[in-house]
C-alpha cells in the first residue's frame, strides 16, 4: 500500500470529506447549519490547516458508495480524515465498516449537536469506528477536528 510518511510524526496530510446534503449548506435549515456555504466553509476548513501547518483536502459526496470510495483513496495519501457523513452518521454500516478497515485516524464532525436533536440523531453508528466525535460547534467543529488531529495523531 503506498502511503506517504508522516513528518516527525505530525500528520500532514488532511482529507476532509463531506457527507449527504452538506452541498445545500448556506441555504438548507439556516436556524440549524448556519449561513454560511460548503464553497465558505471549505476555504475556512483550509485556512484553519494552514495555520495548524497541516496539507487539507475537500470534497462532499451525496453518495454512500462515493463516501466509502473516497475512504479507500484516503488510505493511500492521506494521515488523517475529518468527516461529516450528514444522515449517513446515523445508519450505514458501509461507512461505519469503511472507517473501521483503514488504518489512518478519522474523526467524525457534525455543525449541529446532534445529541440534543430528534432521537434518530442521538446515535451515530459511524462515531464508534472513529477515533473521536466534534459536534455543535458549527463550522467550528471543523477546525476543533483539526487541531485533534495535529495533536493527537
Ligand atoms: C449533520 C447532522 C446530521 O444529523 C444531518 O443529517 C446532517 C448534518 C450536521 O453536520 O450537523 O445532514 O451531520
Amino acid at each position: 500500500m503506498r502511503r506517504l510518511p508522516a513528518r516527525n510524526g505530525v500528520l500532514v496530510r488532511i482529507a476532509v470529506i463531506h457527507g449527504v446534503n452538506l452541498s445545500l449548506l448556506g441555504e438548507r435549515e439556516p436556524a440549524t447549519y448556519g449561513t454560511m456555504t460548503l464553497a465558505q466553509l471549505d476555504a475556512e476548513i483550509e485556512r484553519w490547516a494552514g495555520e495548524l501547518g497541516l496539507s487539507v483536502t475537500t470534497e462532499q459526496f451525496e453518495g454512500e458508495g462515493e463516501i466509502v470510495r473516497a475512504l479507500h483513496r484516503a488510505r493511500l495519501d492521506c494521515d488523517g480524515v475529518v468527516l461529516n457523513p450528514g444522515a449517513y452518521a446515523h445508519y450505514s454500516y458501509a461507512i461505519a465498516d469503511a472507517i473501521a478497515g483503514i488504518a489512518i485516524p478519522v474523526v467524525e464532525v457534525h455543525l449541529s449537536n446532534t445529541s440534543a436533536r430528534e432521537e434518530f440523531r442521538r446515535r451515530s453508528v459511524t462515531a464508534a469506528a472513529c477515533r473521536g466525535v466534534v459536534a455543535g460547534f458549527g463550522a467550528d467543529s471543523y477546525r476543533l477536528a483539526l487541531l485533534a488531529l495535529a495533536e493527537k495523531p
